[in-house]
C-alpha cells in the first residue's frame, strides 16, 4: 500500500493531511523550513556566543537542558554542519563566521584514532566548509583526517575497524574486531580524501570496506547487521550481532537507513553498478517493509516488538529521505524524489517538527540514540537535523534543476 500511494505520487496530499492545512506549493515548503531553521539556530548559536564558549549541541538531557559535546564525540561534526548548512541554505554571510569558528574547534580530530566516527565528524564539519566556502585551506584537515581513519584499516579482514574492543562497553562483548554499518558513512572522507591529495589509498581502502561490508553485513531479504565481528589476523567472521538494535537478528532502523545512503554515496564516487544495486536493494527492504508506518518515519527497530507504542526514529526518516534524493538523480525513473519529498512532508509537520523556542532549539522531535543502552530515548538529535537540513538543500537544489554533486 506504501509503496503504491509512493508511486501514485501523492505526497503533497499526505503532507497536507499530516499539517491539517491545503497542500502548498514545494517552494513555500522548503521556504518555511528554512526560515523555521533560522528561528531555532538563531537561538541556539545565540546561547553558545553569549556563554563565550564554543559549545557543541546534541540532544537535550532528562530535565530537557541541552547536552553539549566534546570534540572527540561521535556527533561532534553536525552542529558545525547545520551552521553550514544555514549559510548554504540562506545565503547570509552572518552564518559564515559561527560555521567556521564552530568548525575549527575540531581542528585536531584530524589526529584521533580511537574509533571510526572522524568521517562523520570531519565530512559533516571541514567538508562541508570546503564544498560550501571554497575553504581550501581545510583539504589538508580533511586528508589527515582520512590518514588517521586509515590506521583502523585491518588488511587481512579488508575493513575499517569501528570500535576498540579493549575499553567501555565494547569490551564486554567479546569482539576482536567490530565493525558496525555505521561505518559506510565514513567512506565519504576517503573518498574525498584521495581526489582532493591525488593519493589512491583512502579510495582504494573505502571500495574494499564497502565490498566486504557488502559480503558479510546483509541478510538474504537484504537487511543488514549492525555489528560484524571479524579476526583482524584471518578476517573470517566471528558474529553477527547487534549493539543498538532490538535483538541480533532484527532490524535496526538507523543502520538501514546508514547503509542505503552508504552505498548510494559509494556509487557517486566510484560509478560501480554494484553499489547502486545495494542502494536500491536496502530501499526496497525498507519500503515494503510491512513495519514501516504510513507517515515513513520507522520505528527504531523494524521489529521492535511492542509497535505502536514503540518509539519512532526521525534520525532513520532524515538520512533515509537525503538519501533517496540523491538516489532520484541516478535513477530517475523510480519515484525516489517523491519517497522523499513525502517523508519530507512527514518530519516537517507539527508531528515532528518542534515549535520555535522549544525542544533544546533543535528542529526535529522524536529520535532515538539507543535504546538497549537506555540512552537518547524520543528526544531530538543533532544528526536528525543535519540530515534533515541536508534533504532540504537537496530537494531545493533538484527541484531548481541543479546537480547534487
Ligand atoms: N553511529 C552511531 C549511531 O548511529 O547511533
Amino acid at each position: 500500500m506504501k509503496t503504491i500511494l509512493t508511486t501514485l505520487g501523492v505526497s503533497l496530499f499526505v503532507l497536507a493531511s499530516c499539517t491539517g492545512q491545503k497542500s502548498k506549493p514545494e517552494t513555500d515548503f522548503i521556504q518555511e523550513n528554512i526560515e523555521n531553521a533560522v528561528a531555532q539556530e538563531t537561538i541556539q548559536t545565540d546561547i553558545i556566543e553569549k556563554s563565550g564558549r564554543i559549545l557543541n549541541p546534541r540532544t537535550i538531557n532528562a530535565d530537557g537542558s541541552i547536552l553539549y559535546v566534546a570534540i572527540d564525540d561521535w556527533c561532534s561534526g553536525f552542529f558545525p554542519g547545520n551552521i553550514w548548512y544555514m549559510y548554504k541554505l540562506t545565503g547570509d554571510d552572518k552564518w559564515l563566521p559561527l560555521a567556521q569558528k564552530y568548525t575549527e574547534a575540531l581542528d585536531s580530530v584530524k589526529y584521533l584514532t580511537w574509533h571510526h566516527d572522524v568521517g562523520f565528524m570531519i565530512g559533516s564539519s571541514y567538508l562541508n566548509g570546503y564544498r560550501f566556502a571554497n575553504k581550501e585551506e581545510y583539504k589538508p584537515v580533511i586528508i589527515q583526517t582520512a590518514k588517521s581513519l586509515s590506521t583502523r584499516f585491518r588488511p587481512a579482514a579488508g575493513v575499517l575497524q569501528s570500535w576498540d574492543a579493549d575499553k567501555g562497553w565494547q569490551a564486554r562483548r567479546g569482539w576482536k574486531c567490530p565493525v558496525i554499518i555505521d561505518n559506510m558513512m565514513n567512506l565519504e572522507l576517503m573518498f574525498e580524501a584521495s581526489r582532493l591529495s591525488g593519493d589512491s589509498t583512502y579510495y582504494n581502502i573505502a571500495v574494499k570496506h564497502a565490498d566486504t561490508t557488502m559480503k558479510n553485513h546483509f541478510r538474504d531479504n537484504n537487511s543488514c547487521y549492525h555489528v560484524v565481528d571479524y579476526d583482524p589476523e584471518t578476517g573470517e567472521v566471528r558474529s553477527r550481532q547487534t549493539a543498538q538494535g532490538y535483538a541480533d537478528e532484527s532490524s535496526w532502523a538507523r543502520g538501514q537507513a546508514w547503509a542505503l545512503y552508504g552505498y548510494t554515496m559509494c556509487y557517486r564516487y566510484t560509478r560501480d553498478p554494484k553499489y547502486l544495486d545495494m542502494a536500491v536493494k536496502v530501499h526496497d527492504f525498507i519500503f515494503n517493509n510491512p513495519n514501516l508506518p504510513e507517515d515513513l518515519v520507522p520505528y527504531w527497530d523494524y521489529d521492535a516488538p511492542n509497535k505502536p507504542d514503540e518509539p519512532r526514529d526521525a534520525s532513520s526518516a532524515a538520512c533515509t529521505a537525503s538519501a533517496l534524493y540523491e538516489l532520484s538523480t541516478y535513477l530517475p525513473d523510480k519515484n525516489y524524489k517523491a519517497t522523499a519529498d513525502k517523508i519530507m512532508g512527514s518530519l516537517g509537520s507539527p508531528a515532528y517538527r518542534a515549535e520555535v523556542g522549544t525542544n533544546g532549539n533543535f528542529i526535529l522531535m522524536h529520535s532515538v540514540g539507543s535504546i538497549p543502552h537506555n540512552a537518547e530515548i524520543d528526544v531530538p538529535l543533532n544528526y536528525a537535523d543535519y540530515y534533515f537540513l541536508e534533504g532540504i538543500m537537496r530537494k531545493r537544489d533538484l527541484e531548481a534543476g541543479k546537480k547534487l554533486f
